[in-house]
């Protein structure tokens, strides 16, 4: 069976940690979505470690990792990371597959990525300037190149055919950097790619399933930047949700068992867009110190708030979400009071749905607010260390929701995680 591990915020929940944490469990892990937008922190021999495509359970031996066929990837980026988790032992030769069917970023995605965001002025969406949103696009237009075409004559002359497509969108947009020393860079990494393990992506998950393998599907982004639920067009540009696991990898929905759904005791957010609970004064300053809450693919400051229990609902309802970890509990430590927003009042009344339109009304967050608990939570190992307020807090959070909450991540440690089930 499949289980499913994803983000219920917009992003940057902890996925990495987690999903390192539960590979144990698991004969392969794989990524259904997004790309090189995504920076997955784990700590690795108390080493710090980002992985932005290379599922996160790359350290663990025996385990197999497949980036799926909904990745649009990017091999110049891919490389570095092989070359980072070398350091680290790990023969990606061995345990990294890569769906044939996967999608590349082109240097060119890149280039049209930053132009079209330039052209957005003050509407600019924040992306990553990954390539993202312009792969997508390629796919969906039928244009796009794939990780099997790698392998066949034909490629360079339809590389060719594609890039003189997306000059003249360049030209367009006036935009004139000179891109060829990212695609010496990239051609470079294509011939890496050629030496990595190339599968039938769907081919080989579905045998591994009938074999009795247990599959971890690992979200990237979160389901508030989802492509179709999210807060469009503040979004990303995929499926972040757990129906991308099926179309991502090759699944039937029937295989699918477990959704875990991983949620910050509070909430941030980077790059545009609305965020109703967001905390622009000290108290926000404070989680983002607290939380170290700085963008572990681009560097920004996150945009830091309280937990938002309308979207963290939406979010459960979307994707089928049957438990709940809770990461950063330890960032709350030191706050006296704690707000949850249960509802949104726009225009005096209060809604408990998320809107069509976030930003078309100005949200008021209706939020109840509890005692802190003002105690050091990331020496806590058992259920019956936490706190009465901790308690307190997550209860609330478990009855509004009508989701448990199994797990609490107490700091960013491998082994500092709480079972409360
Ligand atoms: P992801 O994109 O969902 O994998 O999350 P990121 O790696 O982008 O961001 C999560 C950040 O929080 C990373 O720096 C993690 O090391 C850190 N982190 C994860 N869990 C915890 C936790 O429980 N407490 C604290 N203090 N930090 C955590
Ligand atoms: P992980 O997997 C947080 C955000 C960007 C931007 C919007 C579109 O680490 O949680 P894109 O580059 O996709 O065109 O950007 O989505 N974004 C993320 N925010 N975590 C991520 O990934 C993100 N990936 C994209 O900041 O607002
Ligand atoms: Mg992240």
């Amino acid at each position: 069976m499949v289980d499913v591990l994803l983000g219920l915020q917009w992003g940057d929940e902890g996925k990495g940690k987690i999903v390192d944490y539960f590979a144990r469990n698991y004969d392969i892990i794989a990524r259904f979505q997004g790309g090189p937008n995504a920076g997955h922190t784990l700590y690795v021999q108390d080493k710090k470690i980002v992985l932005h495509q290379i599922p996160s359970g790359i350290f663990h031996e025996g385990i197999i990792n497949l980036i799926g066929n909904g990745v649009v990837l990017d091999p110049v980026i891919l490389r570095k990371e092989c070359d980072t988790v070398a350091t680290f032992g790990v023969d990606v030769r061995k345990n990294l597959f890569i769906s044939e069917r996967t999608h590349l970023i082109l240097p060119t995605h890149r280039a049209l990525d930053k132009a079209a965001e330039l052209s957005k002025g003050d509407g600019k969406i924040g992306s990553t300037l990954k390539g993202i949103s312009p792969a997508y696009m390629d796919k969906t237009g039928r244009n796009g190149l794939r990780v099997g075409d790698l392998l066949h004559k034909s490629f360079i002359s339809n590389y060719i055919k594609l890039r003189l497509k997306h000059q003249k969108l360049l030209d367009n947009y006036n935009f004139s950097d000179d891109i060829s020393a990212w695609e010496e860079e990239f051609f470079d990494a294509l011939e890496f790619l050629k030496t990595l393990n190339i599968v039938s992506g769907e081919y080989f998950i579905n045998d591994a399933l009938n074999r009795g393998k247990k599959v971890l599907a690992e979200g990237a982004q979160g389901s508030m930047l989802d492509i179709d639920f999210g807060t469009f067009p503040f979004v990303t540009s995929s499926s972040t949700i757990s129906a991308g696991v099926c179309n991502g990898l090759g699944v039937a929905p029937q295989k699918i068992r477990e959704v875990i759904g991983i949620s910050k005791a509070y909430c941030t957010r980077v790059g545009s867009g609305p965020f109703p609970t967001e905390l622009e004064g000290e108290t926000g300053e404070n989680l983002r110190k607290t939380g170290n809450e700085f963008g572990a693919t681009t560097g920004r400051p996150r945009r830091c708030g309280w937990i938002d229990l309308v979207a963290l609902q939406f979010a459960c309802m979307i994707n089928g979400v049957t438990s709940i970890v809770m990461t950063k509990a330890d960032v709350l430590d030191a706050f006296e009071e704690l707000s949850i927003c249960i509802a949104y009042n726009t225009d005096g009344e209060d809604e408990n749905k998320v809107p069509f339109q976030m930003t078309r009304n100005k949200i008021i967050p209706n939020y109840k607010t509890f005692k802190g608990w003002m105690k050091d939570s990331s020496v806590f190992k058992y259920k019956n260390e936490l706190p009465v307020e901790m308690n307190e807090y997550i209860d609330f959070i478990n009855r509004h929701l009508g989701v448990p909450v199994h797990y609490i991540s107490n700091g960013p440690g491998r082994d500092q995680i709480i079972n409360i089930s």
